[in-house]
């Protein structure tokens, strides 16, 4: 239609190296700490790095110190550079009391290309929500941001500043959001199940190694947040530019989402219509 969405990545991505600089100074000790298998997580470039590793052993995984009510959480994450069928990457955000949240970001590994992403949102611990879309662009060979902003009114999934899911806030018409604080969390393990087709994870290909970057935060835990930029009315909808930029990701890039699955939902869950 004449709307070009390299003119359109070419500008995100401009934001996402100016913003992403600017990420780089927070060290993962001042924010972060690993939860699990401290013998598979490295602190790399004075703290500027973290890298998860996989192997028959363990996997690995890290959280934020702070639990948080809302804010614009983002993550650099550059995949392992293997076939890493069953491998699944995540960077999310969960709920650290009240009925379970859980805002995810999960890469599910394979063999060559277009990866996949799956997001998925929980709340009052109702989930099944997984909607995937490919890639455009390889997450083996550099970093990309991949971010959640999450305030009263809406939650929206990015990469790097592509806004690639929006979930709004539907309670008005019974459906539950996510208001109970949460936790950050990256981690990488194995998944029979996202191998799928009864493929398998190929162990002489270990250790599978995640590498993440960009440990500040913006976000915040107390009623003094809402003055903070994220919660401000500007982040209650898409600008226009971005809803262009999510119609074309959605039209592209988008191959499974619940709403559509209707062996799954005969009826579409009630948040549906709104969120497309
Ligand atoms: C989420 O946090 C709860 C409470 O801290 C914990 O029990 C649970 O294992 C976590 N779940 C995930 C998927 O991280
Ligand atoms: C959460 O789920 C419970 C049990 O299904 C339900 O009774 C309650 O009304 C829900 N709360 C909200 C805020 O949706
Ligand atoms: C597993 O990885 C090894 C080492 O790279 C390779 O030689 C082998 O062909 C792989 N197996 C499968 C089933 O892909
Ligand atoms: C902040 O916003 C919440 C939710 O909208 C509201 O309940 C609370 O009163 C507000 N707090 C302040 C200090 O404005």
């Amino acid at each position: 239609m004449g709307y070009s969405l390299s003119i359109l990545l070419s500008y995100f991505s401009i934001i996402a190296r100016l913003t992403s600089n600017g990420y780089t100074g927070v060290p993962f000790d001042e924010n972060y700490y690993v939860t699990w298998a401290n013998n598979h997580a490295s602190v790399l470039d004075q703290g500027r790095e973290v890298q998860l590793s996989l192997d028959q052993s363990s996997g690995a995984g890290f959280v934020s110190k702070q639990s948080y009510i809302s804010g614009f959480f983002h993550m650099m994450v550059k995949l392992p550079d293997k076939d890493s069928t069953g491998v699944i990457t995540t960077f999310y955000l969960n709920s650290t009391s009240g009925a379970h949240s859980e805002l995810d970001i999960e890469f599910l590994g394979g063999r060559g290309g277009p990866y996949v992403l799956q997001t998925n949102v929980y709340a009052n611990a109702t989930g099944n929500r997984e909607q995937r879309i490919h890639l455009w662009f390889d997450p083996l060979s550099d970093f990309h941001d991949y971010q959640i902003l999450w305030n009263q009114h809406r939650i929206v999934f990015f990469v790097d500043n592509i806004p690639i899911r929006v979930f709004k806030n539907n309670i008005k018409i019974g459906v539950s959001y996510p208001t109970n604080p949460m936790q950050i969390v990256g981690s990488i393990w194995q998944s029979d199940w996202a191998a799928g087709g009864g493929n398998k994870i190929n162990w002489t290909q270990a250790p599978f190694e995640a590498h993440y970057r960009g440990f500040d935060i913006q976000a915040c835990n107390s009623q003094q947040c809402n003055n903070s930029w994220w919660n401000q009315d500007k982040y209650w909808e898409l600008s226009p530019d971005q809803l262009k930029a999510y119609q074309h990701v959605r039209a592209k890039y988008l191959y499974y989402d619940y709403c559509s699955d209707k062996p799954r939902y005969p009826n579409p869950p009630p948040e549906c219509p709104s969120n497309s």
